[in-house]
Protein backbone atom coordinates (compact mmCIF):
# COMPACT_ATOMS: atom_id res chain seq x y z
CA UNK A 1 0.00 0.00 0.00
CA UNK A 2 1.32 3.21 -1.13
CA UNK A 3 2.04 5.05 2.57
CA UNK A 4 -0.26 7.97 2.00
CA UNK A 5 -3.24 5.43 1.39
CA UNK A 6 -5.86 6.05 3.48
CA UNK A 7 -7.18 3.10 5.58
CA UNK A 8 -10.74 1.09 4.78
CA UNK A 9 -10.60 -1.38 7.27
CA UNK A 10 -10.86 -1.00 11.29
CA UNK A 11 -8.96 -2.95 13.60
CA UNK A 12 -6.65 -5.79 12.22
CA UNK A 13 -6.58 -7.86 15.51
CA UNK A 14 -9.28 -8.25 18.05
CA UNK A 15 -9.31 -10.86 20.92
CA UNK A 16 -6.19 -12.98 21.48
CA UNK A 17 -5.84 -15.96 19.48
CA UNK A 18 -5.45 -19.83 20.64
CA UNK A 19 -2.57 -21.58 20.44
CA UNK A 20 -3.98 -23.66 17.68
CA UNK A 21 -5.16 -20.60 15.10
CA UNK A 22 -1.53 -18.73 15.93
CA UNK A 23 0.06 -21.68 14.66
CA UNK A 24 -2.47 -21.81 11.54
CA UNK A 25 -1.00 -18.25 10.74
CA UNK A 26 2.59 -19.46 11.27
CA UNK A 27 2.58 -22.82 9.42
CA UNK A 28 -1.05 -23.12 6.97
CA UNK A 29 -1.41 -19.24 5.70
CA UNK A 30 1.95 -19.31 4.23
CA UNK A 31 1.08 -21.98 1.87
CA UNK A 32 -1.95 -20.75 1.02
CA UNK A 33 -0.80 -17.24 -0.82
CA UNK A 34 -2.23 -16.13 -3.95
CA UNK A 35 0.83 -16.84 -6.13
CA UNK A 36 1.56 -18.54 -8.93
CA UNK A 37 -2.14 -18.77 -9.61
CA UNK A 38 -2.11 -21.12 -13.20
CA UNK A 39 -3.28 -20.12 -16.00
CA UNK A 40 -6.38 -20.82 -17.75
CA UNK A 41 -7.91 -21.74 -14.21
CA UNK A 42 -11.11 -19.50 -13.38
CA UNK A 43 -10.92 -17.48 -10.33
CA UNK A 44 -13.21 -15.63 -8.17
CA UNK A 45 -12.20 -12.78 -5.15
CA UNK A 46 -13.93 -12.10 -2.27
CA UNK A 47 -13.05 -8.89 -0.49
CA UNK A 48 -13.32 -8.51 3.25
CA UNK A 49 -14.21 -12.29 3.81
CA UNK A 50 -14.81 -11.33 7.62
CA UNK A 51 -14.81 -14.97 9.08
CA UNK A 52 -15.17 -16.24 5.69
CA UNK A 53 -18.56 -18.52 5.99
CA UNK A 54 -19.43 -16.89 2.28
CA UNK A 55 -16.01 -17.74 0.66
CA UNK A 56 -16.07 -21.33 1.82
CA UNK A 57 -19.19 -21.34 0.33
CA UNK A 58 -18.47 -20.27 -2.58
CA UNK A 59 -15.04 -22.73 -2.93
CA UNK A 60 -17.28 -25.85 -2.09
CA UNK A 61 -19.71 -24.71 -4.73
CA UNK A 62 -16.66 -23.86 -7.24
CA UNK A 63 -14.56 -26.98 -6.79
CA UNK A 64 -12.45 -26.10 -10.40
CA UNK A 65 -11.79 -22.93 -9.41
CA UNK A 66 -9.35 -20.89 -7.90
CA UNK A 67 -11.04 -18.60 -5.26
CA UNK A 68 -9.11 -16.09 -3.51
CA UNK A 69 -9.56 -13.90 -0.09
CA UNK A 70 -8.61 -10.91 0.74
CA UNK A 71 -9.02 -10.21 4.45
CA UNK A 72 -6.45 -7.82 6.48
CA UNK A 73 -8.55 -8.54 10.03
CA UNK A 74 -6.27 -11.28 11.23
CA UNK A 75 -9.02 -12.82 14.04
CA UNK A 76 -11.36 -13.10 10.52
CA UNK A 77 -8.41 -14.64 8.66
CA UNK A 78 -7.58 -16.94 11.81
CA UNK A 79 -11.52 -18.28 11.60
CA UNK A 80 -11.35 -19.03 8.14
CA UNK A 81 -8.01 -21.12 8.69
CA UNK A 82 -9.54 -23.13 11.71
CA UNK A 83 -12.58 -23.74 9.67
CA UNK A 84 -10.80 -25.46 6.70
CA UNK A 85 -8.34 -27.05 8.23
CA UNK A 86 -8.57 -30.85 9.99
CA UNK A 87 -7.36 -31.83 12.86
CA UNK A 88 -3.93 -32.41 11.88
CA UNK A 89 -3.97 -28.99 10.29
CA UNK A 90 -3.85 -29.99 6.80
CA UNK A 91 -6.40 -28.40 4.28
CA UNK A 92 -9.70 -30.17 4.02
CA UNK A 93 -10.19 -31.40 0.77
CA UNK A 94 -13.21 -29.63 -0.26
CA UNK A 95 -11.07 -26.12 0.67
CA UNK A 96 -8.41 -27.18 -1.37
CA UNK A 97 -8.73 -24.30 -4.11
CA UNK A 98 -9.12 -21.48 -1.34
CA UNK A 99 -5.77 -18.71 -0.94
CA UNK A 100 -5.71 -16.20 1.45
CA UNK A 101 -4.19 -12.42 1.25
CA UNK A 102 -4.22 -11.27 4.54
CA UNK A 103 -4.06 -7.74 4.07
CA UNK A 104 -5.46 -4.48 2.25
CA UNK A 105 -6.88 -6.02 -1.50
CA UNK A 106 -5.55 -2.71 -2.79
CA UNK A 107 -1.81 -4.05 -2.36
CA UNK A 108 -2.81 -7.62 -3.89
CA UNK A 109 -4.36 -6.17 -7.04
CA UNK A 110 -2.09 -3.67 -7.86
CA UNK A 111 0.56 -6.54 -8.26
CA UNK A 112 -1.46 -8.93 -10.06
CA UNK A 113 -2.27 -9.52 -13.47
CA UNK A 114 -5.09 -12.07 -12.49
CA UNK A 115 -8.54 -11.35 -13.63
CA UNK A 116 -11.70 -12.89 -11.84
CA UNK A 117 -15.11 -14.12 -13.19
CA UNK A 118 -16.32 -12.81 -9.94
CA UNK A 119 -15.61 -10.30 -7.42
CA UNK A 120 -17.85 -10.09 -4.12
CA UNK A 121 -17.67 -7.40 -1.62
CA UNK A 122 -20.36 -8.09 1.12
CA UNK A 123 -21.14 -5.56 3.77
CA UNK A 124 -18.16 -3.24 3.27
CA UNK A 125 -17.46 -1.19 6.05
CA UNK A 126 -20.06 1.79 5.39
CA UNK A 127 -18.34 4.19 7.97
CA UNK A 128 -21.30 6.06 8.41
CA UNK A 129 -20.15 9.31 9.89
CA UNK A 130 -19.34 12.17 7.08
CA UNK A 131 -16.01 13.10 8.04
CA UNK A 132 -14.70 8.79 7.62
CA UNK A 133 -16.46 9.12 3.94
CA UNK A 134 -12.75 8.93 2.83
CA UNK A 135 -12.63 5.66 4.26
CA UNK A 136 -14.94 3.84 2.26
CA UNK A 137 -13.68 1.09 -0.17
CA UNK A 138 -16.06 1.13 -3.21
CA UNK A 139 -15.06 4.78 -4.32
CA UNK A 140 -15.08 5.51 -8.03
CA UNK A 141 -11.23 4.83 -8.17
CA UNK A 142 -11.50 1.25 -6.58
CA UNK A 143 -14.42 0.16 -9.01
CA UNK A 144 -12.04 1.81 -11.56
CA UNK A 145 -8.90 -1.05 -10.34
CA UNK A 146 -11.60 -3.39 -9.94
CA UNK A 147 -12.79 -2.84 -13.44
CA UNK A 148 -9.58 -3.68 -14.76
CA UNK A 149 -9.39 -7.16 -13.25
CA UNK A 150 -12.44 -8.55 -14.76
CA UNK A 151 -12.81 -11.29 -17.34
CA UNK A 152 -15.25 -9.40 -20.03
CA UNK A 153 -18.17 -11.21 -18.66
CA UNK A 154 -16.85 -10.79 -15.19
CA UNK A 155 -19.25 -9.62 -12.16
CA UNK A 156 -18.33 -7.85 -9.22
CA UNK A 157 -21.11 -8.48 -6.81
CA UNK A 158 -21.91 -5.96 -4.03
CA UNK A 159 -24.26 -6.51 -0.87
CA UNK A 160 -24.78 -4.12 2.10
CA UNK A 161 -27.60 -3.83 4.63
CA UNK A 162 -26.26 0.12 5.17
CA UNK A 163 -28.80 2.01 1.90
CA UNK A 164 -26.90 5.38 2.47
CA UNK A 165 -23.84 3.48 1.30
CA UNK A 166 -25.65 1.43 -1.54
CA UNK A 167 -26.78 4.58 -2.73
CA UNK A 168 -23.06 6.12 -2.25
CA UNK A 169 -21.67 3.72 -4.69
CA UNK A 170 -24.73 3.60 -7.23
CA UNK A 171 -23.14 7.34 -7.50
CA UNK A 172 -19.44 6.44 -7.38
CA UNK A 173 -19.94 3.52 -10.30
CA UNK A 174 -21.79 6.18 -12.49
CA UNK A 175 -18.44 7.96 -12.94
CA UNK A 176 -16.43 4.33 -13.93
CA UNK A 177 -17.21 2.66 -17.34
CA UNK A 178 -18.76 -0.12 -15.29
CA UNK A 179 -22.58 -0.97 -15.99
CA UNK A 180 -25.01 -1.53 -13.15
CA UNK A 181 -27.50 -4.66 -12.42
CA UNK A 182 -29.66 -4.84 -9.87
CA UNK A 183 -30.13 -8.80 -9.34
CA UNK A 184 -32.46 -10.88 -7.67
CA UNK A 185 -30.39 -12.28 -5.36
CA UNK A 186 -31.35 -14.11 -2.07
CA UNK A 187 -30.04 -12.94 1.40
CA UNK A 188 -26.44 -14.04 1.56
CA UNK A 189 -25.82 -14.99 4.85
CA UNK A 190 -22.65 -14.04 6.51
CA UNK A 191 -21.49 -13.01 9.87
CA UNK A 192 -22.18 -9.15 9.24
CA UNK A 193 -25.43 -9.88 7.96
CA UNK A 194 -26.93 -11.98 10.55
CA UNK A 195 -25.78 -8.45 13.04
CA UNK A 196 -27.29 -5.94 10.45
CA UNK A 197 -25.93 -3.06 12.77
CA UNK A 198 -27.99 -0.48 10.13
CA UNK A 199 -31.82 -2.12 11.25
CA UNK A 200 -33.01 -1.98 7.56
CA UNK A 201 -34.81 -4.62 6.44
CA UNK A 202 -32.82 -6.58 4.04
CA UNK A 203 -29.82 -5.96 2.58
CA UNK A 204 -29.49 -4.50 -0.84
CA UNK A 205 -27.22 -6.13 -3.66
CA UNK A 206 -25.60 -4.89 -7.48
CA UNK A 207 -23.61 -6.57 -9.76
CA UNK A 208 -21.41 -4.41 -12.02
CA UNK A 209 -20.16 -5.62 -15.34
CA UNK A 210 -17.98 -3.86 -18.31
CA UNK A 211 -19.81 -2.76 -20.91
CA UNK A 212 -20.13 -5.29 -23.81
CA UNK A 213 -18.46 -3.98 -27.72
C1 LIG B 1 -18.23 -5.18 7.96
S1 LIG B 1 -17.06 -6.42 7.66
C2 LIG B 1 -17.94 -7.64 6.71
C3 LIG B 1 -17.28 -8.99 6.72
C4 LIG B 1 -17.98 -10.08 5.89
N1 LIG B 1 -17.99 -9.76 4.48
C5 LIG B 1 -19.38 -10.30 6.40
O1 LIG B 1 -20.34 -9.94 5.68
O2 LIG B 1 -19.54 -10.87 7.49
C6 LIG B 1 -16.03 -5.65 6.40
C7 LIG B 1 -14.71 -6.35 6.23
O3 LIG B 1 -13.99 -5.75 5.16
C8 LIG B 1 -12.62 -5.78 5.50
N2 LIG B 1 -11.90 -4.77 4.70
C9 LIG B 1 -11.99 -3.42 4.81
N3 LIG B 1 -11.14 -2.82 3.98
C10 LIG B 1 -10.50 -3.80 3.30
C11 LIG B 1 -9.50 -3.81 2.30
N4 LIG B 1 -8.95 -2.67 1.85
N5 LIG B 1 -9.05 -5.01 1.84
C12 LIG B 1 -9.59 -6.17 2.29
N6 LIG B 1 -10.56 -6.22 3.23
C13 LIG B 1 -11.00 -5.05 3.74
C14 LIG B 1 -12.60 -5.50 7.00
O4 LIG B 1 -11.40 -5.92 7.64
C15 LIG B 1 -13.82 -6.28 7.47
O5 LIG B 1 -13.51 -7.57 7.90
Amino acid sequence: MEKQEIRTFGRRHGKKLSARQNLLIKSVLPTIKPTKIPANTGLILEIGFGAGEHLREISRQNPEKIVIGAEPFMNGVASLLSAITDEQNSIRSEYKNIRVFADDVRDFLRNTDSKFEQIWVLHPDPWPKARHEKRRLLSADFLELLSNHLTNDGEIIIGTDHWEYFEWIEKQAKSTKLVKNIPGLQTIHTRYQEKNKAGTEAPKYMILKLPKH
